[in-house]
């Protein structure tokens, strides 16, 4: 499969660190040092599904097809208002689809997921187009007054076509059952049968524990896609990790003898978005023209799970 057009759409509400620094213990200075976040734009008057739909739509368009040209839906989301229906069967609605369609959680990671999930369609040998999108709202998942988890993240959405096509060189996912550094719990609901003392909790991260997984997963994976691809580091032209934090992605580039110039990153405007964050980035690159026809790009992003996953592939726009 090759990417044949991108997408990404984000709620119109900036936050500043100065402004969460109005009701929380932090400051602009701790949230740039630890993170690279300056800004986050998070969902106020709008709802995913429409963040969701405005993102495919300028994906669809610029792949030249259709929404019923459209041969699976892949959506990857953590939460959003709704728990049921899956949010791609919404989305197939409000874009006039008619194909299968179906939602996955792989946390942040959810991105490659999908991916790997639309080759092995295509290999299967009956599709045609794909759409991924990636659309998250983690700020519904954190606690407002808790400093060390909701300055991190903010909300958007990010699609991709993938056509029949050669584009894709290799894949690696892992996962390692965790279920202590990155977690929310969802209350039962109380019956006249069954009552459990359950916490109903927002997310609860251990930052370091995080911190260490990524960066060591992050490059195993990046060394196995390129050992697989048979390239070296140095051939890759743009590097799209996880936009997480500033800090892991300058870790893994450092170890991978990397400079700025092939990491791109728009971390420290959008923070945290989830498994949206590399295709938000892909789009904002593609739309600046800054990738060329057949440059070498790698993807790779890490979340709860503990997940993890990289891909590598030849630009094909
Ligand atoms: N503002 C000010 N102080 C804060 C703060 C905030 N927003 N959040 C936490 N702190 C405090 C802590 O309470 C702690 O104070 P203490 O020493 O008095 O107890 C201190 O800062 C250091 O906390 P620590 O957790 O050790 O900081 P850190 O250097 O590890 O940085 C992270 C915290 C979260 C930025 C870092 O661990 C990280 O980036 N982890 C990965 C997170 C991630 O990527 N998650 C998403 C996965 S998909």
């Amino acid at each position: 499969m090759k990417i044949t057009g991108t997408g990404s759409a984000s709620p119109s509400l900036t936050v500043s660190n100065e402004m969460l620094a109005t009701f929380l213990d932090t400051s602009d200075e701790w949230i740039q040092t630890r993170t690279g976040i300056k800004t986050r734009q998070i969902i106020s008057t709008e709802q995913l599904k429409d963040l969701a739909a405005e993102a495919s739509i300028i994906a669809i368009d610029e792949a030249g097809i259709k929404a019923p040209d459209l041969d699976y839906i892949i959506c990857s989301n953590t939460v959003n208002e709704y728990v049921t229906p899956a949010l791609s069967c919404i989305l197939q609605g409000m874009l006039g689809a008619n194909c299968p369609c179906i939602d996955l959680n792989g946390a942040c990671s959810g991105f490659i997921y999908a991916l790997d999930m639309a080759d092995a369609l295509f290999k299967r040998g009956n599709m045609e187009h794909i759409l991924v999108v990636c659309a998250e709202e983690p700020t519904r998942m954190v606690d407002w007054t808790r400093r060390d988890t909701s300055v991190l993240f903010g909300d958007g959405a990010g699609a991709v076509i993938l056509s029949k096509g050669e584009g894709f060189k290799s894949f690696k996912l892992s996962t390692i059952s965790n279920t202590e550094a990155l977690y929310q719990i969802r209350k039962l609901q109380d019956s006249p049968f069954v009552k459990k003392e359950e916490e109903d909790g927002a997310l609860v991260m251990k930052g370091q524990d995080v911190f260490k997984l990524a960066v060591n997963c992050s490059l195993s994976d990046i060394k196995e896609v390129l050992r697989l691809a048979g390239i070296k580091a140095d051939d890759v032209d743009h590097y799209l990790l996880h936009q997480a934090n500033m800090r892991i992605i300058d870790t893994v580039m450092r170890y991978m003898g990397q400079t700025k110039r092939n990491f791109p990153h728009n971390v420290e405007r959008y923070g945290n978005t989830s498994s949206a964050s590399i295709p938000m980035l892909l789009d904002e690159l593609n739309k600046k023209r800054k990738l060329k026809t057949g440059q070498k790009m790698v993807f790779s992003a890490f979340g709860a799970g503990f997940t993890t996953g990289a891909c590598m592939l030849e630009w094909t726009i």
